[in-house]
Formats: structure tokens, C-alpha cells, sequence
């Protein structure tokens, strides 16, 4: 059985009063929520307010992104050895805003998420498909070939340590969230790619979707098979929506 979880991708949003207070709110209702696994992610800034807060309190605490280096002339990079140095858990890789708008390409996601296997983060490999992909019908090839390089990079046995993300490009912050059915039959994909390799693995990795999760769909969601939670953008910045959505998973 897979621990379903739901991570909070706060993006470029709030103060450090916003993080105090949505934190406290969700560590709040977190003893009620003990069969899900549940994190934040935070801008870097607010990380280590986040940890301190947390401490204890069964909430992970994740980083948006991660540095494909270790140290040097980098300026503006965090690397996954800092980010686990101040505590975190996980750290999300090749988020589609990465790809898109910061130009990561599929080998830099798998150099990623070496790095932070390598410190003993918990990588979120991020993949999906945009609206061209998918309308030309190329969104398992787009997807397969994500997860591809990211096996090159670490090899299969490291996905007992990886969680997999699926959010549809255009489904990201639009309010148009895919279908039960079509996140499950690439959830479904993306655990066959991986039971090639091997069967065990691919059937306890834990495959979130992200995508316009709200309140209102993440039950239908997360009811599906090889739907083990979600990555949640917008929602995730109230407590109210968070929550309702951490017990859809639970
Ligand atoms: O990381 C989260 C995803 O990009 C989803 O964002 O829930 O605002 O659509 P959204």
C-alpha cells in the first residue's frame, strides 16, 4: 500500500506572517490526518522559519527547486546539500515552470535529481505534457521521455527514494484540472514505463498529480488507482482549501 501525499508548492508567494500562520493552521488539524504524508514548500527565504515551526509536528518541509551543482560561482543558486542542511525533507525537481520559463531541460531535471538524492532529499520529479503535445497526441512520449532521462540519470533503484509528480502543463494554474480519467490512464502509463525496469518499484512509487487540485475535485482525484496524492499550487495557500484537500487523500 502507498502513503498517499499532499505537498503544498506555495511558488513565488507570501510573507513570513502568511507562512507562520498557514503552518500553524495546518499543524493544527495534522494529528487528525495521521495515514497521509503532507508537506510545504516554501520560497528558500521562509524555510528555515518553516522548519523551526514544524519541528516535531509530522510535516515535511520542501524547497521549489534545487541548484544541478554543488558549490561555486553560481550566484543565485541554493544546492540540495544547503537545503537539507537547514532541515528539509524534499525538494521539488523539473517543476514545469522550471521547464518552461527557466529553460530546464530533461538532462538537467536528471542531473537534479541526482543532487538531491545524493543529499538525502526526496526528489518530486515533476512531468508533463503541454495543450500542443497533448492535442497532437504526443503526451505519453513527452511524459515516457521525462521519466526516461531521470532513469538515466539515477537508475531505477533510486526511485524507491523518488516521488513522481504528473501535472499536465495546461492544467497548471488554470482551473482547468485534467480528468479523473485522463490523469489515471498517464498515471497508469507512467507506472508501466517503470515496471519495465522493474515491477516492484513501479508499484511503490508514489505518483502525484498537480494541476488545478481544488477542494471540489481532489476527492474524484485521488480515488483513483494510481493516484497517490497531490502536488497543490493555488489551494495550498489557504488552510481552509489545504486542508479539505489533505483529507480528500486521506
Ligand atoms: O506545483 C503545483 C502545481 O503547479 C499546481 O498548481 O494547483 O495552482 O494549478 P495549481
Amino acid at each position: 500500500m502507498r502513503t498517499p501525499i499532499v505537498i503544498g508548492n506555495w511558488k513565488l508567494n507570501g510573507t513570513r506572517a502568511m507562512a507562520d500562520r498557514l503552518v500553524a493552521d495546518i499543524e493544527a488539524v495534522r494529528p487528525e490526518l495521521k495515514d497521509i504524508d503532507i508537506g510545504v514548500c516554501p520560497p528558500f527565504v521562509y524555510i528555515p522559519q518553516v522548519v523551526a515551526q514544524v519541528a516535531g509536528a509530522g510535516l515535511g518541509v520542501g524547497a521549489q527547486s534545487c541548484a544541478e551543482y554543488d558549490t561555486g560561482a553560481y550566484t543565485g543558486e541554493v544546492s540540495a546539500e544547503m537545503i537539507r542542511d537547514v532541515g528539509c525533507q524534499y525538494v521539488l525537481v523539473g517543476h514545469s515552470e522550471r521547464r518552461t520559463l527557466f529553460g530546464e531541460t530533461n538532462e538537467v531535471v536528471g542531473r537534479k535529481t541526482q543532487k538531491a538524492l545524493a543529499a538525502g532529499l526526496t526528489p518530486v520529479v515533476c512531468v508533463g505534457e503541454t495543450l500542443e503535445e497533448r492535442q497532437a497526441g504526443k503526451m505519453n512520449a513527452v511524459v515516457g521521455a521525462q521519466i526516461e532521462a531521470v532513469v538515466a540519470a539515477v537508475g531505477i533503484q533510486a526511485f524507491e527514494r523518488v516521488i513522481v509528480a504528473y501535472e499536465p502543463v495546461w492544467a497548471i494554474g488554470t482551473g482547468q484540472t485534467a480528468s479523473p480519467e485522463q490523469a489515471q490512464a498517464m498515471h497508469a502509463s507512467i507506472r508501466a514505463q517503470l515496471a519495465a525496469y522493474s515491477p516492484a518499484i513501479a508499484e511503490s512509487v508514489r505518483i502525484q498529480y498537480g494541476g488545478s487540485i481544488k477542494p471540489g475535485n481532489a476527492a474524484i482525484l485521488f480515488a483513483q488507482p494510481d493516484i497517490d496524492g497531490g502536488l497543490i499550487g493555488g489551494a495550498s495557500l489557504t488552510a481552509e482549501d489545504f486542508l479539505v484537500i489533505c483529507r480528500a487523500a486521506a
